[in-house]
């Protein structure tokens, strides 16, 4: 009988994976971007990096597209919550910040990209975004975005904010 095989997490493997892309330039400035209340877009990707490179790892998932994915998943252009201007629905930061993630990646990182990868980041947003995650490393990220992103649903009125529809007010 064939043993299912079961990876350990490493926590420098880890750091190994994603190591050049966190200690970029362009990857630092996120340290300064806000995300959802005073969370940066920086710590939100890192956990939702780490948590994905564990379950990746633990269930013999490709563990490495699970990292670089997580990490970027969110690595769009601009802090989305200084843009006061008025924009149609359909165009608001829920709906087209994964594709400016990925184009934004691939610019920025295109070593790192492959197929798995490209739909994590392309696909994060389901079902907000409609197409569905085609990798079950893509569904991973998926949900543990939406896990890290929890405390949200504890305040019912900021789920517009979480989605990426409304802008938070200060402070929050
Ligand atoms: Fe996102
Ligand atoms: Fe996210």
């Amino acid at each position: 009988m064939k043993l299912l095989y079961i990876g350990k997490p490493n926590k420098q493997e880890f750091f190994e994976i994603i190591d050049e892309i966190l200690n970029s330039e362009e990857y630092q400035k996120r340290k300064k971007y806000k995300h959802h209340g005073e969370k940066s877009v920086y710590n939100h990707c890192l956990s939702v990096s780490m948590k994905s490179y564990k379950i990746a790892k633990v269930m013999g998932m490709d563990y490495k597209s699970a990292a670089i994915g997580g990490l970027l998943h969110d690595f769009y252009y601009k802090p989305w919550q200084d843009n006061k201007e008025k924009t149609p629905l359909l165009k608001k930061h829920g709906f087209v910040h994964a594709k400016e993630a990925l184009i934004n990646s691939k610019k920025n990182y295109p070593q790192y990209m492959n197929k798995r990868v490209e739909n994590i980041i392309v696909r994060h947003m389901f079902p907000l975004n409609i197409t569905p995650p085609r990798y079950i490393e893509s569904w991973v990220i998926t949900i543990v975005d939406k896990y890290v992103s929890m405390e949200i649903f504890k305040k019912p009125s900021k789920l517009l904010m979480y989605v990426g529809i409304k802008v938070g007010e200060k402070n929050e």
